[in-house]
């Protein structure tokens, strides 16, 4: 590195071609939102095309670049045609973040088969293909060709028991692992692209507000002030996350600041497993 090379220009992301899945609100509008702030390119797709349409609309107006695609992140086809969206609009592939998801909750006792199913085929597969087609542009002698690097949304359930998350946790917990073994196997084959994953707590979204209603609906809290109020006093840090918190550690992980970083799990949490 040249001594006239600003270190802070680490942090930035201008110009590089990122992806963000489940883009269209919550953390991946956030994520969205701060990799394109920061100088990205941003690509971003969603199940509900009309919603993702207009995140990324109110990015452009804002001078920002940003594009959408509809692209059902657990669909193999889908996936070519949103790397594909990212190589025709914005020449590349640089940053993914797979951060599609849904959310399972209720006793094991009482979830389905076909439930506990679906949530794996959405959280684990999306992730999956989520790795396997950007990186067979993004290796070397891909269509894009630089390496890059890749952010998967876990989350605090996939690290530690939470009552009433055994689905949705066990969906998050193989997130984790399959982020560390890309990691490994990726470095090792040398593809130059690094793999992390980041767990929030709960945060103060859509998602959010369901696990609280999922509490209130298994009897675990009377009603969702109740819920709420139990997370914040279990919480150190005394209040529920944002969106745009967990979506500044995922541009700390897409920048070059994190470039001796890879197979590690990044917890946003406000201390809760800490303790
Ligand atoms: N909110 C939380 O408390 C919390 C905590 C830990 C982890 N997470 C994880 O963070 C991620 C984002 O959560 P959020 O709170 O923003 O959720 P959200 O429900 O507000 O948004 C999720 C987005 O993903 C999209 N989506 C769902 N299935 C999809 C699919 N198959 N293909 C493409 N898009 C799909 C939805 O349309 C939606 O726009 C998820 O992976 C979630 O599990 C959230």
């Amino acid at each position: 590195m040249s001594s006239n090379t600003n270190p802070l220009d680490n942090f930035k992301v201008t110009n590089k071609v990122a992806l963000v899945t489940g883009a269209a609100q919550g953390i991946g509008a956030a994520c969205a939102t701060l990799l394109a702030q920061a100088g990205a390119k941003v690509v971003l797709t969603d199940l509900q095309e009309d919603k993702v349409g207009q995140t990324a609309r109110q990015l452009t107006e804002q001078g920002l670049q940003a594009t959408s695609c509809q692209h059902d992140a657990s669909e193999p086809d889908d996936w070519d045609r949103a790397v594909s969206t990212c190589l025709s609009h914005f020449g590349g592939l640089d940053i993914v973040v797979n951060n599609a998801g849904i959310f399972l909750g209720g006793l094991l006792m009482e979830n389905s088969l076909k439930q506990v199913r679906k949530i794996n085929q959405i959280n684990i597969e999306s992730v999956f293909l989520g790795m396997k087609y950007p990186v067979a542009a993004m290796k070397p002698g891909g269509i894009a060709g630089n390496g890059g690097t890749i952010i998967n949304l876990s989350s605090m359930a996939g690290l530690v028991g939470v009552p009433g998350h055994t689905a949705y946790g066990a969906s998050k917990g193989a997130v984790r692992l399959y982020s560390k073994h890309a990691a490994v196997e990726f470095a090792k084959l040398g593809y130059g692209i690094r793999v992390n994953s980041v767990h929030p707590g709960l945060i103060d979204t859509a998602m959010g507000d369901q696990a609280f209603q999922d509490f209130v609906d298994m009897g675990l809290a009377p009603d969702i002030a109740a819920a709420k109020a139990y997370v914040e006093q279990l919480t150190p840090l005394g209040r529920l996350g944002t969106a745009e918190e967990v979506a500044q550690t995922v541009l700390f992980l897409a920048s070059n600041a994190a470039s001796y970083i890879t197979g590690a799990e990044f917890v946003v949490d406000g201390g809760v497993t800490a303790q």
